[in-house]
């Protein structure tokens, strides 16, 4: 058979990346595919740049929309980021009947109850396994791998750039700048690093996992982001005494009255397996009613590690190219009719235990202030511990872990505890999870 002609539109990390691993593992990949896989065309912003991939082979342009509309190509290879011209590109190749692979979870996200749809009328399949969890092939174990459970839910540390910098700045202290700014420098980080710092990038991946996990239509407007900017060292450090690590992860669980989507900051036990997971690495851990517990953990982050799962999609495309497009894996897990419209839970209503770190006066009464406001409102309090002065300050730092209670409830408490004379500055927040 005559090779599958594909074209790749983005040569940074990601791309020169799919590019060494399609030419080294070339004859493994063919035996796999059952044919050859040629990358024919490749395109960049700027060709003068030295990349880290050979481009023997391959005719280079600077204009992507030379790639969507070569007749010649089969399967075209998203790979720029980013959700307007990545956007126009897939739509376009789409139309032009070519098949699509991206890594680009902001446009699936974004975009994807567009795309979908477009893409299963043109009969082309639109692959994203690199868009979540780097090379975890997550989004295979999820639309195949557990097609058989009802998922109850799932949560995962899936972006490799925030885990990479809580980790050195819990092991070796070092500042959050330095460690963004290698993360950077290593290829880990999105083009805007905001995106992964402020939990935007895992809100994006967490669309896409629920969408598959519950059957839902892509929320990411509706999921409850907060990133990792706020952590301090001595939140690491109190968390560890507790018998914790906090972990920035991406949550989504179904209960009675809804899909609660939230990516914040968690405070998770350190025996754990989870908690343990470290550097650029990414974890996802799916509860399932028959499976029970299962825990995917790999590099998320990275040129080879996200390339592997650009190539399995490549793969997977060339394989099902003669098949019957109405036969073949939904590309949301689901039947496209069959997605459903399950409400997503406000974040006031969900019910979790907390960390609660404040500064207080060193005074009789203090505390007992503080815990009479907790008390009233029904919250009852796991563990409390009075610090010494970090500085020459006279106010000592408190630290609090909660039981469970609704966010709401626990928002007007945090309220009230601002107001006292005696607390100065905010009541820092974490929430904590068993995930037992
Ligand atoms: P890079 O910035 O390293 O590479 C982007 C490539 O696209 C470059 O070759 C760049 O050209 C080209 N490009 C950028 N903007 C445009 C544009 N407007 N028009 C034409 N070409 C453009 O990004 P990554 O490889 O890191 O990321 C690519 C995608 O993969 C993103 O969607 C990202 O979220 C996703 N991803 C990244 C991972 C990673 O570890 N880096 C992991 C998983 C997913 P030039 O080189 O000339 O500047
Ligand atoms: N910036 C992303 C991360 C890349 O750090 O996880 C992988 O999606």
């Amino acid at each position: 058979m005559n090779p599958v002609k594909v074209g790749v539109i983005g040569l940074g990390t990601v791309g020169g990346g799919t590019v060494n691993v399609l030419k080294r593992n070339a004859n493994e990949i063919a035996r796999r595919a059952g044919r050859e896989i040629h990358v024919v065309k490749a395109s960049a912003r700027d060709l003068s740049r030295e990349r880290i991939c050979t481009t023997e082979g391959i005719e280079l342009v600077s204009d992507p929309f030379e790639i969507v509309t070569d007749p010649e190509i089969s399967i075209v290879v998203e790979l720029i980021g980013g959700d307007s011209i990545a956007r126009d590109l897939v739509i376009k190749a789409i139309e032009n009947g070519k098949h699509v692979v991206t890594a680009n979870k902001a446009l699936i996200a974004l975009h994807g109850n567009e795309i979908f749809p477009l893409a299963s009328q043109k009969g082309v399949m639109v692959a994203f396994e690199a868009a979540v969890a780097g090379g975890i092939p997550i989004i295979k174990v999820l639309r195949e791998g557990l097609s058989g459970n009802q998922v109850e839910w799932l949560a995962g540390i899936i972006n490799g750039t925030g885990n990479f910098i809580l980790t050195e700045m819990r092991d070796k202290g070092r500042g959050f700048a330095d460690v963004l700014a290698e993360a950077q420098a290593l290829g880990y980080a999105e083009a805007d690093p905001t995106f992964d710092i402020e939990g935007i990038d895992a809100a994006h991946k967490l669309t896409i996992l629920a969408s598959i996990a519950f059957g839902i239509p892509l929320q990411f407007e509706k999921v409850y982001t907060e990133g990792i900017t706020g952590i301090t060292s001595e939140d690491m450090i109190y968390a560890e005494e507790l018998g914790y690590r906090i972990k920035h992860l991406g949550i989504a669980r179904k209960n009675h009255s809804g899909i609660q989507l939230r990516v914040h900051p968690t405070l998770i036990p350190e025996r754990r397996l989870i908690a343990n997971v470290d550097g650029a690495k990414n974890a996802v851990l799916v509860y399932g009613d028959a499976v029970g517990p299962t825990l995917y953990y790999g590099a998320g982050a990275g040129a080879e590690p996200t390339a592997s799962a650009v190539v399995a999609d490549i793969v997977d495309v060339v394989r099902t190219l003669t098949s019957d497009p109405g036969n073949r894996v939904p590309h949301l897990a689901f039947q496209p009719d069959a997605l459903q419209e399950t409400p997503i839970c406000a974040m006031d209503d969900v019910e979790t235990a907390y960390y609660l770190r404040l500064t207080a006066a060193d005074k009789p009464g203090v505390l007992a202030d503080i815990t009479r406001i907790l008390a009233d409102r029904g919250i009852s309090i796991e563990a409390l511990i009075q610090k010494e002065p970090l500085s020459d300050k006279p106010d000592l730092p408190v630290i609090m872990l909660t039981h469970r209670v609704q966010e709401r409830k626990m928002s007007q408490a945090i309220e009230a505890i601002e107001a006292l004379d005696t607390v100065s500055g905010s009541v820092h927040r974490i929430r904590m999870e068993t995930l037992g």
